[in-house]
This record gives C-alpha cells, structure tokens and sequence, in this order.
C-alpha cells in the first residue's frame, strides 16, 4: 500500500467556491401526485424533503455558468485569467461537445481549454484533482473546476425508486498555487471497480444501444439502479477510502474539521461516518433540501459549511464519493480561505 502522499508538484489550494440550483423546487408532496409514494417514506428512507429542477430547455452548461462564473468572481479573477476548465457531469449537455466547450464559450475564457470528467457521483472529487493538479504540476495558474448535473433530464418520473432520490444543481471551486505555508490540499486516493456498472447506469443512448424506437420505448435513457447493492457498496467503500487516506497522512476521525461525504442517502452519510468515528457533528449533511444533484453535491454542503460558519482557513477537511461505475473518491485538504 502507498505510503506517502500521491500530490506532487507545488502546493495548491481551492481559492473561492460558488453554486448555482435552478428556481424551481420539487417537493415529496408534488412526488406523492405523480407516483406510488409519500413524503414519509421519501425522508425515513433518504433524509431528502425537495429538490431543484430546471426549467424545460437549462442544461447543465446553464448551472454551470452561473456557479462557474461567481467561483472566479470571488476569487478576484475574470475568465481570462482560467487555463483549464474541468467539468464533472454525467448529464452533458449532449455528447459532444464537452460541456467544458460550452461553459469556456459561455463564461468568456478565452484562454482556457478544458474537458469533461465522467465518473459520476465522484466527478467533483476526479475534476478536483484533475484541475488541482495541472495546476500544481505548474501547467496553469489557476484551474476552473466545476460539478454540475441536471439529473432531472435523464430520470424517469414515473418510476417511484429513482425519480424521488435526483435534483439538479452545480457547483465551481476556482483553483490556484497556493504560497508557502499555506493551506493546501494534501492527498487525493480514487478507485474505480467496473464490476459495479450494472447496479447504477443508463443503459442506451450510447455505442452499445444507440438511440432507437426500442429502446425509447423501453424507458432505457433513464438511470437504472439497483438501490440495496449500491446502498451497500457506498456505505463500506466510504469508511475504506476514508481510512486508507486518513491512515497514509496519520490523521485520527478528531482532527478533521469537517467530512464532507456525497449527498445519496442520509442514512449511507451516517452509517459511514460512525464506522469511522466521525463525530456526527463534523458531518454536513443538505441532502433534506437538494436531493442528489451527482457531480454538484460536494460542493453544494460545503457551500452551506461556509454559510453556517462550519468552514474556516486551515481546518482540516475530508471530501469522499461513491458513485456509478463503480467510482470511489477522496481528496483531504486544509481549507484554503
Ligand atoms: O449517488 C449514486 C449512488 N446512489 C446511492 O447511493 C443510492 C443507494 N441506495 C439507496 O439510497 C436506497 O437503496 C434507496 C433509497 C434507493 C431505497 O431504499 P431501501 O431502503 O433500500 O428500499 P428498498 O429498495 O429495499 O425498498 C423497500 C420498499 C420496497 O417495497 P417492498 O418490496 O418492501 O414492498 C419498495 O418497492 O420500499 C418500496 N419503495 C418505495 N415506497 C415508497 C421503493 N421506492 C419507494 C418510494 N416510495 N419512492
């Protein structure tokens, strides 16, 4: 097993973060009118109350201007100053171009080139480190690191086990070199385990089934899940890819600040964190209000840690992910501002 940190190059740090969600919320209330289910069963079961959800024709390039261009706002650049532009997304805006196209056209950054990172759930903690790093390697000054899903376009609302779990939302993190002795991020560890795929995926739209009248009529470009398995799966690899990164830096659950864990389940966030002592209250959890935004539900908790005053410079944070693939992330960092 790895012993030392897997960051190399010079120190780099998240400089500002803004998110972006659509106006318009959807309720249980407005779920119980639409499928076979309750608004008890929806918080007993998920912890989630309402979600956001766009209107017809906003995609995901739309969330992600918006949190895209307040991230570089608060960091008291333009969009000039961004090299590279990394966007996590499992809802694209269509398959190409890459909605990191859209967004660098969208925001004016006429220097940048960019691309998107699929992996899901995980696609903040993959975009993060993918961004973080090219800056650390010294390729760029500053990175424009973005998680934004309109999950809304690919659920099946009448399919009672998938369509009440999604929301839509975006979230951006602006990263630059940081100076000596400055907070920083420390380590990332990723895993992928392909076995997974079939738990949680969309299964046409693709090479293997392209688009067809059967397979639309078939609902298959909808997210397909098997709940219990990936239920399962979520709450051991979160507690395992949280202790091998904790472990490798020797840092005890006490030290951290904050686990910032993906927002799927309140029941896998809480499961995960007492297996690994973390106690209840370094864990941010606003799944009741978003649902699961995917790529945007990192930055959206820790959106709400700064508003609630739960995140200052320098305490030490852990950000992990499961998702579709399987995708497993972590990135452990000193919050930089
Ligand atoms: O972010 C990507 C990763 N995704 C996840 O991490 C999601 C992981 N999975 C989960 O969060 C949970 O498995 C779910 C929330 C999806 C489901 O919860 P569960 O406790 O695993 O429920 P279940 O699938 O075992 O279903 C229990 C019962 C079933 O009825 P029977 O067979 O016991 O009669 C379901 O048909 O609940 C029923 N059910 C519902 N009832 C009311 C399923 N969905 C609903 C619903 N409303 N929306």
């Amino acid at each position: 097993m790895r012993t030392t940190p897997r960051c190399a190059g010079r120190p780099v740090y998240i400089r500002s973060l803004a998110t972006y969600v659509p106006p318009r919320v959807l309720t249980n209330r407005d779920l119980e009118k639409m499928v076979d289910t309750t608004d008890e069963w929806i918080l007993q079961r998920t912890g989630i109350r309402e979600r956001h959800i766009v209107d017809p024709g906003v995609a995901t390039s739309d969330l992600a201007k918006e949190a895209g261009l307040e991230a570089i706002r608060r960091a008291g650049l333009t969009p000039d100053d961004i090299g590279v532009i990394v966007v996590g997304t499992v809802t694209p805006d269509m398959m190409f171009p890459s909605t990191a196209c859209l967004v660098q056209h969208k925001i004016g950054a006429h220097h940048a080139w960019g691309f998107d990172v699929s992996a899901a759930c995980s696609a903040f903690t993959y975009a993060l480190t993918a961004g973080s790093q090219l800056v650390a390697a010294g390729c760029h000054e500053h990175a424009l690191v973005i998680g934004a899903d309109v999950m809304s376009s690919i659920i099946d609302y009448t399919d009672r086990s998938t369509c009440v779990l999604f929301g839509d939302g975006a979230g951006a993190v602006v990263v630059s070199a940081a100076a000596a002795g400055e907070p920083s991020i420390i380590d990332f560890e990723h895993e992928i385990d392909g076995s997974g795929g079939p738990a949680l995926c969309m299964p046409a739209g693709g090479s293997l089934r392209p688009p067809s009248r059967e397979t639309v009529e078939q609902r298959m470009h909808y997210v397909k899940q098997d709940g219990q398995t990936v239920f399962k799966f979520a709450v051991r690899k979160t507690e395992e890819i949280a202790r091998r990164i904790m472990e490798r830096n020797r840092i005890k659950p006490e030290d951290l600040a904050l686990f910032v864990s993906h927002q799927a389940n309140r029941r896998i966030i809480q499961a995960a964190a007492e297996k690994l002592g973390v106690d209840q209250g370094k864990v941010i959890i606003n799944i009741e209000r978003f649902g699961n935004t995917t790529a945007a539900t990192i930055p959206l908790a820790l959106n709400d840690a700064i508003n609630e005053g739960r995140l200052k410079k320098g305490d030490l944070v852990l950000l992990c992910s499961v998702g579709a693939g399987f995708t497993v992330g972590s990135v452990l960092l000193r919050w930089g501002y």
